[in-house]
């Protein structure tokens, strides 16, 4: 089945004809530096700054009235930045942390709700030449520890309520110098903690017009997203400036934006989506953005893409299947037609999504494919191809990519292998924290293995078959075995604990643990809710088992690894497969 995605509207409407208008032969005659590079401004130095791009070049190119942001609170509030202001606001806050002293790669840790001082701190930290380091506001606080001491944090940017909820594990982090709260509209009212600076204090004690840039290369880093494994605690993907070069083209071509566009991205900037897709692809292609702060709800959701009229939206499978799930007759009720184009990323988009994508907003819905550590979209459905649905799409242009098999060599179309790509583009991560080898171990043969196992069709296009590790996948947002077994053996009762995905219609898969306990401890559904609650408090509801099962004995290889892989066999009444390296056999 083949979709001819180009809206009816767009058809006779020239300026709204996809930027990518002839993919085989753009793809055929791209050139990163003419292409893309060479279409920045640079600092007069010749450095990059990837904020520059984003925001102050659009003030420089005479766009300063345009409107960058319209945010939505969640108390029914609007404010609106223009670029200048936003520029303005940012160079305030980019002297802030010069005030402070920060110094070039500096981390900025980020842990907040989306509000208007979240994306002005960003942008002024980058330009400061900090590297910001933005967490899921949901985290408890041992993520949000870990993370910190990782990177060695020097600054954390906070609103009071979180900060109550990780206060206690703050002194564990010896790097840290300034906690910086934004007590937006005085939400609390909890006195000041002593040592603590306050963000509008600070901005109005700094002069915006004082601010220098720092002189930012391409190859400083910029941000930093904390991404989980199958084994061992999420590891520090950093980003350089020169990720932006492909985040604006990403932008132009597989998500279509035009200049007049206002885009609606749902993904929040603890994730690499919230600000790949968030801020750097959006503002440097200088559309105006809807930051919406509450979380998902369908009507809600509508509303804004109706009252705002949002033309692109980016959003993620689970999200899709929720809007499904409350019903066509729910967007039957709003005026969707100024959306011209909806994008999908962070798990396998399933066919019906997109069949239901075009029976109620008039277009499919574009899956796209990428990772964290891609930095930007490698493989898209742009709105000039036809869409198959279920599958990711074609390779960006400057893009290289290939399904493997075991011995790393490329496999003829048709067959399932790992998912790899030639490495060399512009927002591939420059490395994990402190982790070399690590990174390392992530290239075999020329290839960078992604860790997905995909195949290709006849024609080109990409199909996501699975992961290739234990991560798990749940509502797009990886999950890291490793990080929950260790949260819940911190609980007395526990002696060992095995997590796993299970498959989940909605979220396409839940984390179920499997836990075996210490002597005097009795399992059932008191002890079981105990540890839900506590594992919640610890990590956030996402990442949190939202099943627990009590075992005996705890299926092990013999040199004592947690064999998950036959925790999901027997959970799933599969075939339980080789277990000749099992411990008690
Ligand atoms: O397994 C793939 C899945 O999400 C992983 C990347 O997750 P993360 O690093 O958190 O990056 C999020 C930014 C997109 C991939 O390795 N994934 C992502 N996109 C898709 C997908 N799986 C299937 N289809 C996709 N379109």
């Amino acid at each position: 089945m083949e979709f001819d995605q180009i809206n009816k509207t767009a058809v006779t409407d020239p300026a709204k004809r996809p930027n990518l208008e002839d993919y085989a032969s753009i793809r055929a005659n791209f050139d990163w530096w003419r292409d893309a590079f060479e279409k920045m401004d640079w600092l007069a130095g010749g450095g990059l700054n990837n904020a520059y791009e984003a925001v102050d070049r659009h003030v420089a190119h005479g766009h300063g009235d345009k409107l960058a942001m319209i945010w939505l609170g969640k108390n029914g509030e609007e404010e609106r930045y223009t670029y200048a202001e936003f520029k303005h606001e940012s160079d305030r806050f980019g002297a802030v942390m010069q005030n402070l002293g920060i110094g070039l790669g500096d981390r900025v840790f980020i842990f907040m709700d989306r509000l208007p001082e979240l994306y002005i701190a960003a942008m002024g930290i980058l330009k400061a030449g900090g590297v910001i380091a933005p967490l899921f506001s949901a985290f408890g606080p041992d993520p949000v520890r870990d993370r910190m001491l990782d990177a060695g944090a020097k600054y954390l940017v906070t609103s009071p309520d979180l900060r109550a909820k990780i206060s206690e594990m703050l002194p564990d982090i010896k790097t840290l110098k300034n906690v910086i709260i934004v007590n937006k509209d005085g939400r609390s009212d909890d006195p000041p903690v002593e040592g603590d600076l306050d963000y509008y204090e600070l901005m109005s004690a700094a002069d915006p017009d004082s601010f220098t840039m720092a002189e930012t290369t391409q190859y400083d880093f910029a941000i930093m997203h904390y991404t989980s494994g199958s084994t061992g605690k999420p590891k520090g993907v950093l980003h350089r400036h020169q990720a932006v070069i492909q985040q604006w083209i990403t932008g132009h071509w597989a998500l279509d934006f035009k200049f007049d566009d206002v885009y609606f991205c749902t993904a929040d900037p603890g994730w690499v989506t919230g600000t790949s897709y968030g801020m750097m692809a959006p503002w440097t292609n200088g559309v105006t953005q809807i930051i919406y702060e509450g979380g998902f709800s369908a009507s809600g959701w509508y509303k804004v893409i109706q009252d705002y009229d949002v033309t692109v939206w980016y959003t993620a499978p689970t999200a899709v299947r929720l809007l499904m799930r409350a019903g066509g007759d729910v967007v039957d009720q709003y005026d969707m037609s100024s959306l011209r184009f909806i994008g999908s990323v962070g798990e396998p988009l399933n066919p019906e999504a997109v069949v239901w994508g075009n029976r109620h907003f008039n277009m499919p819905i574009h899956d796209n494919w990428w990772q964290t550590e891609t930095g930007a979209i490698m493989c898209a459905n742009y709105p000039s191809m036809a869409v198959r649905p279920g599958s990711m799409g074609r390779p960006f242009p400057g893009i290289t990519m290939g399904v493997l098999d075991d011995q790393f060599n490329e496999m003829a179309p048709g067959s399932a292998g790992s998912l790899a790509v030639r490495p060399g583009w512009p927002s591939m991560m420059y490395t994990y924290w402190q982790q070399d080898e690590m990174y390392n171990s992530r290239f075999k043969k020329g290839w960078y293995i992604t860790g997905d196992q995909a195949s290709i069709d006849e024609d080109g296009y990409f199909w996501f078959q699975g992961r290739a590790d234990d991560v798990i996948n749940t509502a797009g947002h990886l999950v890291g075995p490793f990080e929950v077994e260790s949260a819940l053996i911190e609980h007395e009762a526990v002696a060992e604990a095995g997590v796993i995905g299970k498959p989940d219609p909605i979220a396409m898969e839940v984390v179920k643990a499997f836990v075996t306990l210490n002597p005097g401890h009795e399992a059932g559904p008191q002890l079981r809710r105990e540890l839900m609650r506590f594992a919640r408090d610890r990590l956030s509801a996402g990442v949190a088992p939202r099943e627990i099962d009590f075992i005996d004995i705890m299926p092990k290889t013999r040199s004592g690894k947690i064999m998950r892989r036959l925790l999901k066999a027997r959970e799933l009444g599969l075939p339980e497969g080789d277990t000749s390296t099992l411990e008690d056999d």
